[in-house]
């Protein structure tokens, strides 16, 4: 009779044995009298221990579902009153009685189509995805299983960040990128999405304007409209942020963008125009949130300088991660922002998910004070230097006519323009088991563009050219025309 006794989910075996119980009894398929199963037995059969399964017959035995009888064993009580367990089991059944509490408004959610349900968020040319085959696994271990043991990494940490890896940064930051920082400065946060969301924590008010690249990186949109303000959306020149067009588009309180590399676009803001960038900010008491996302990854030439370096007090807030230097499941990144602010940062990070995993950031210290961070960026921009021009190659070859690559020697994704419909071919890709991204979905409001982000760093060489055919064979075959 308990034959079909299941467990399935994530309750306690203990609670679910009760209730599978407790309803055969009242339900009366194990009628008055009946002999249960001793408690080994039981136990055996489930597969489950015998403590659980003597804690709920004392538990059923306590509600006078169950009667031992010495020598004998457990039985259902013979004077089971039927009516009134069932009584009892409506009055105190909170799903049978009550109503569920309001829900809050849905509108205050996810927007549509921005969770990654479909457990497809690391297929080739997923965008902003490294090669996570090329990672120096045994290197890391090595690193990693020298920390773990350390007490020191066991309890509580700095909400600041680990003041080890904060000084690594900062060396690191003003060595590569020329940032003018202290490791005080540097507050270690749980990726880039992170910092950006303290950002719009510390500075924003409900009906602030916050100027934005168009189109521009979605995390960052989301991060910054979340308190309610108005996101304005700042137009690309030559795949650029148009410095020119801020004068037209009236105060601000921050302005986001990707100067060493615009995502999607992928163009290079030069010497000059940062300069202007930094003059108008000055000038219109702006802040700027430098999103240095990849930088390390520029072929041919070194990355210029990072803005937050050019001046003494540059009105700039530092944004950077190791989601693609390193790997994106570490959820590392930082922030390097003005002294006067940190404590308000730390404060935000405290309240909205404490610190960082300690382990995780002394990790990465070592990684970095040991000089194997440097080693595997010179391999990693090799790399994708080669996939770039092997991707690039591909797409002349078969792509001619059908797309313009929009492409700088940079980064870990180029954008494919044309005139087709990007969402309906990204999908079609999708389902052919790549992970492009339509540039469309990048705008805030009507996209003027069409195409798709290609992230060919986690593509290899076969899955480089099986998408690029696959890619011609649907753009040729006029599905997805727009
Ligand atoms: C422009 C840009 N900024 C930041 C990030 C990094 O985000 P995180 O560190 O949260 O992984 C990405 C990742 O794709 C990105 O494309």
């Amino acid at each position: 009779m308990i034959d079909d006794i299941r467990f399935e989910g994530s309750a306690p075996l203990q609670q679910q044995l009760y209730q599978q119980l407790s309803a055969r009894i009242l339900h009366q398929r194990f009628p008055p009298g009946s002999r249960l199963p001793a408690s080994r037995l039981l136990a055996a059969d489930l597969g489950i221990s015998r403590n659980t399964v003597n804690a709920v017959y004392d538990q059923l035995k306590a509600e006078g579902f169950l009667q031992s009888r010495a020598g004998k064993g457990i039985f259902v009580h013979e004077d089971i009153n039927h009516r009134r367990l069932f009584e009892q089991q409506a009055d105190t059944s909170p799903i049978a009685s009550a109503a569920l509490p309001p829900l809050p408004d849905p509108r205050l959610g996810a927007p549509a189509g921005t969770l990654r349900a479909d457990g497809k968020a690391c297929l080739p040319f997923s965008p902003g995805l490294p090669d996570l085959e090329a990672f120096p696994i045994r290197a890391w271990n090595r690193v990693l299983h020298h920390q773990e043991s350390r007490l020191a990494l066991r309890g509580y940490g700095d909400f600041q960040g680990y003041r080890p890896l904060r000084q690594a940064i900062a060396s690191y930051l003003r060595s590569s990128r020329g940032l003018r920082c202290g490791e005080h400065q540097v507050i270690i946060t749980n990726g880039a999405q992170q910092g950006l969301s303290l950002i719009a924590d510390v500075f924003l008010q409900p009906g602030d304007r916050v100027l934005s690249e168009n189109p521009g990186y979605r995390g960052a949109r989301y991060a910054l409209e979340r308190h309610g303000s108005t996101l304005i959306p700042v137009p690309l020149k030559q795949q650029v942020l148009d410095v020119e067009a801020l004068t037209r588009l009236g105060p601000a309180k921050l302005l986001y963008c990707t100067p060493t590399h615009q995502y999607p676009m992928g163009g290079i803001l030069d010497i000059s125009q940062r300069m202007a960038l930094v003059q108008w900010a000055m000038r219109n008491q702006t802040w700027i949130i430098e999103d240095d996302y990849d930088s390390e990854f520029h072929f041919y030439n070194k990355p210029f300088a990072a803005i937050q370096g050019m001046f003494d007090n540059a009105p700039v807030l530092y944004v950077g991660s190791f989601s693609k230097t390193l790997l994106p499941g570490l959820r590392v990144g930082y922030l390097v922002v003005p002294e006067a602010l940190v404590e308000a940062f730390v404060w935000h990070k405290r309240i909205s998910g404490g610190e960082t995993p300690l382990l995780s950031q002394a990790t990465i210290a070592e990684f970095m004070d040991s000089g194997q961070f440097s080693r595997h960026l010179r391999r990693m921009r090799q790399l994708y230097r080669d996939k770039w021009s092997h991707f690039q190659a591909r797409v002349t070859e078969h792509l001619s006519g059908l797309v313009t690559p929009v492409a700088e020697s940079a980064g870990m994704h180029l954008v494919l323009e044309g005139a087709f419909d990007d969402a309906e071919v990204s999908s079609k890709l999708r389902n052919l088991g790549y992970g492009s991204t339509p540039l469309s979905a990048h705008f805030i409001g009507t996209a003027s563009r069409q195409g798709l982000v290609m992230g060919f760093a986690s593509a290899n060489a076969a899955q480089i050219d099986g998408c690029v055919e696959a890619l011609a064979s649907v753009l040729s075959a006029g599905q997805g025309r727009a």
